[in-house]
C-alpha cells in the first residue's frame, strides 16, 4: 500500500489543491489527514468540502477540538483564539457535524495516525514528552509506526529497543528499518514552521518501507491576501512566506 499522510492543512486551499494535484499523479492507495484541517487559514470550509469530496479520512486536531468542544478554545493563545472564532463563523452545519465525529486516532494498515502524541493525544506536542516517557509509549505501541503532526515541523523518532533518537526530516527518501519503531512527524501542508514555505507531506510505502518526504511550492501570497481580507490576524499570512513561527501554541 502507498499512503499519503497530510497534516495541519489549516484552511489553506491553495496548498491543499497543489498537494492533491501531485498525489493524484502518484496513483496512491489512500490519503490520510492528521488533523488541524481548519483554522488560521481563510478557507476552512472549502478545505472540509475538498476532503469530503475525495473521501479523505482524518483524525481530530486541536483546532477541530475547539469546534467539537468550545471550552477547548481556552487552550489557545489570544491570536489563535481570534483566528479560530472567525473559522467557527465560516463553517457550515454539516462541516461542524462532521468534525464532531472525527476520531482521536486511527489505525489502518498496521499504522497509527494521531494529531499530537500516541496513542491518541490531540494537544500534547512530541517535543514536550521526556525521553523516558517516550520510550514507554513506544514500547506500549502495538503498531510499528505512528504518524503525528501538530508541531508543523518534520521529524522522526526511532527506537530499536535500546537507543532512542530524535532527528529532523528533510525532503527526500528515507528507508525505514523493519526492526525499529517510529514516530514520524509529517510537518504541515498549510502553515509550515520548519523554516521553509513549501507545503510538506509524506508518502509511505508499506511494502518497501520507504518514506518519501515531499515539499511543494504553492501560491502562499494568494493565501496570505485571503487571510488578511477575512480579518484573520495578519501574522498568520506573514508566517506563510517564511514557514516559521513565533508563537508556540497551535
Ligand atoms: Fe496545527
Amino acid at each position: 500500500m502507498k499512503i499519503a499522510v497530510l497534516s495541519d492543512i489549516h484552511g489553506n486551499l491553495e496548498a491543499l489543491q497543489t498537494v492533491l494535484g501531485i498525489i493524484h499523479n502518484l496513483h496512491l492507495d489512500e490519503v490520510i489527514c492528521l488533523g488541524d484541517n481548519i483554522g488560521y487559514g481563510p478557507d476552512s470550509q472549502a478545505v472540509m468540502d475538498l476532503l469530503t469530496k475525495y473521501e479523505i479520512a482524518s483524525v481530530l486536531g486541536n483546532h477541530e477540538m475547539a469546534v467539537k468542544n468550545r471550552a477547548s478554545l481556552e487552550w489557545f493563545n489570544p491570536m489563535a483564539q481570534k483566528a479560530l472564532k472567525i473559522t467557527l463563523s465560516q463553517l457550515s452545519g454539516p462541516a461542524v457535524a462532521k468534525i464532531g465525529q472525527l476520531p482521536f486516532s486511527l489505525v489502518k494498515y498496521g499504522l497509527r495516525f494521531v494529531h499530537g502524541v500516541p496513542p491518541a493525544n490531540v494537544f500534547l506536542y512530541l517535543f514536550q514528552v521526556p525521553e523516558k516517557k517516550l520510550i514507554q509509549k513506544l514500547d506500549r505501541l502495538k503498531e510499528q509506526i505512528c504518524f503525528v503532526g501538530h508541531t508543523h515541523d518534520l521529524g522522526i523518532v526511532s527506537w530499536d529497543g535500546t537507543c532512542l533518537t530524535r532527528d529532523k526530516l528533510v525532503p527526500g527518501i528515507c528507508q525505514l528499518d523493519e526492526k525499529k519503531k517510529y514516530i514520524i512527524n509529517a510537518g504541515s501542508v498549510g502553515q509550515p514552521r520548519d523554516g521553509t514555505p513549501e507545503a510538506k507531506f509524506l508518502v509511505y510505502d508499506t511494502q518497501t518501507r520507504q518514506l518519501a518526504v515531499r515539499a511543494v511550492g504553492y501560491s502562499f501570497a494568494e493565501t496570505g491576501r485571503k487571510i488578511i481580507a477575512a480579518g484573520i490576524p495578519k501574522m498568520y499570512a506573514e508566517k506563510l512566506a517564511v514557514g516559521a513561527d513565533t508563537v508556540k501554541k497551535g
